[in-house]
């Protein structure tokens, strides 16, 4: 049974004290951490409590491995690619540790809330001295102090695995180390409920719960405050925001009350499902000048049957009705996606459904993925005759689609000028700054680095499958 578990402040302040002691356990000398970071933002956004905890524990924050005391990396278990690679890099660090025995290894995120991970991480790999799931990030310093009063132990004694299969956390007041002050993660739920048949999410993340509408602003408020000039509402289903909570407020009135927020930013957000995409979300959208008008609204798949396998609570008509609506309140609306190909028992008549969905719509851009199985989903143990060389050609076809129609809508940009957000420089002397439109197309311009953090005007002049490129006016 689900069961919301806030964290009491005192719980907070206990963490506190944790950093207090690890501080002075490192006094001796500068003591350096290194966190590293697989997969979606939601990951990115507990990266940022980890390197605030690391921080107020009196580490300094570095990306250099040998200089690392401590180094914890976020995992992603969506595809196993991810996981390859984790079980790679944290197997290279056995070299590290030996040059430094005192190395404190930490693994984290989602990969470590699946059962086989957990076990192998615990039996195969002994550079690892802690193992945290995504529910403990709260309570880091603890663990970390208890690794620390274990290190150099023999076997298992020497080490602390907290990944248990708890879930409903909610904790607020946690330090975060932000790395721009230009944009930011704002997260605002957790976990998910929907269980597409595919997804191990819902089974790592635990229930979908959101925090507290005014926990939210106030943190949006801080962040505006803090001049801030991009805030992204984080979290698996943004629109089903509210689910759960007792305060009346759905996703598109959060969205209105961030706009509402004094300051000039923009506002995105995302996962949506389309299930939840409604009527007063667009209409929200369309009257809020805040609001990026941008919607990421990922398919999955063009063929109604596949769609009712993957368990996505819509058909392709209802998709269909959903995009139109939402150009209809949003002429200029960006629109994204994620694609799967390959999903068990998919035909290929089927797969032709999602390529002519996709030349249908006409996507911004896209991400596409080759299905791939997780232990415990259902789709796991559904039939999958296609072979994977058969679906590489699938999917060959559906990135050549992709990017033809992403290089055509670029095009139409050109000639036009647009207010763009300039967020950083691109070591290109020829248009050596990096900038996003409001509806988040990336821009490399040419102008003055004193613009970083700004708003100006670029001419678009010219543009290719994943850029626009222009002038500032
Ligand atoms: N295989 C391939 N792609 C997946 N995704 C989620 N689970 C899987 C899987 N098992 C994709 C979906 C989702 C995106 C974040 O990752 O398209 O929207
Ligand atoms: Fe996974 Fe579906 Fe939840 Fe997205 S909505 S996280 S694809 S279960």
């Amino acid at each position: 049974m689900y069961e919301r578990k806030e964290i009491a402040p005192e719980q907070i302040e206990a963490q506190r004290q944790f950093c207090e002691r690890i501080k002075d356990a490192i006094s001796d000398r500068p003591h350096f951490a290194l966190v590293d970071t697989y997969g979606c933002q939601q990951n990115e956004s507990d990266s940022e409590i980890l390197r605030g905890w690391l921080m107020d524990c009196g580490y300094g924050l570095t990306t250099d491995p040998a200089q690392a005391d401590m180094i914890a990396i976020n995992t992603c278990a969506v595809r196993e690619h991810a996981e390859q690679r984790v079980f790679g890099n944290v197997g290279a660090l056995t070299h590290n540790k030996a040059k430094n025995p005192d190395l404190i290894v930490a693994v984290g995120g989602c990969m470590t809330q699946q059962e086989s991970v957990k076990t192998r991480l615990r039996d195969s790999f002994r550079v690892v001295d802690l193992v945290f799931g995504p529910h403990e990030v709260w309570r880091f310093p603890e663990l970390l102090w208890q690794a620390m009063q274990r290190h150099g132990r023999r076997g298992n004694k020497g080490r602390v695995i907290a990944a248990e299969p708890s879930d409903g956390v909610v904790a607020e007041s946690l330090p975060r180390q932000r790395d721009s002050g230009i944009k930011a993660w704002l997260s605002i739920m957790n976990g998910c409920d929907n269980f597409c048949t595919y997804c191990i999410v819902p089974h790592v993340r635990g229930r979908e719960r959101s925090r507290r509408p005014a926990d939210v602003l106030a943190e949006a408020r801080q962040l505006a405050a803090a001049g801030y000039k991009d805030i992204t509402l984080l979290g698996q289903n943004v629109n089903s925001y509210g689910k759960g909570l007792d305060d009346g407020v759905d996703f598109p009135d959060l969205l209105r009350a961030v706009n509402d927020i004094p300051g000039d930013f923009v506002v995105r957000f995302m996962t949506s499902h389309p299930k939840d995409a409604t009527e007063k979300l667009f209409r929200t959208m369309a009257e809020c000048g805040k609001i990026a008008p941008h919607i990421h609204l990922p398919a999955q798949s063009g063929s109604s049957r596949v769609l009712k396998a993957m368990n996505r609570h819509y058909d392709r008509e209802k998709y269909l009705d959903t995009v139109a609506m939402a150009r209809s309140y949003l002429p200029d609306l960006v629109l994204t996606t994620d694609i799967i190909v390959g999903f068990p028992g998919e035909t290929e008549a089927e797969f032709e459904e999602t390529l002519s969905l996709v030349e249908q719509v006409r996507y911004d851009a896209m991400f596409t993925f080759i299905y791939s199985p997780r232990t415990g989903t259902p789709a796991a143990s559904m039939p999958d005759p296609v072979s994977r060389a058969e679906k590489q050609v699938w999917f060959d076809r559906l990135l050549e689609s992709a990017n033809r129609i992403s290089a055509e809508k670029h095009a139409e940009y050109v000639g036009k000028t647009f207010r763009v957000l300039v967020d950083g420089e691109t070591g290109d002397p020829a248009h050596n700054l990096s900038a996003r439109t409001k509806g988040g197309r990336l821009v490399h311009l040419s102008g003055d680095r004193a613009l970083i953090g700004q708003f100006t005007d670029a001419a678009i002049t010219d543009s290719s499958t994943w850029a626009l490129f222009g002038e500032t006016v």
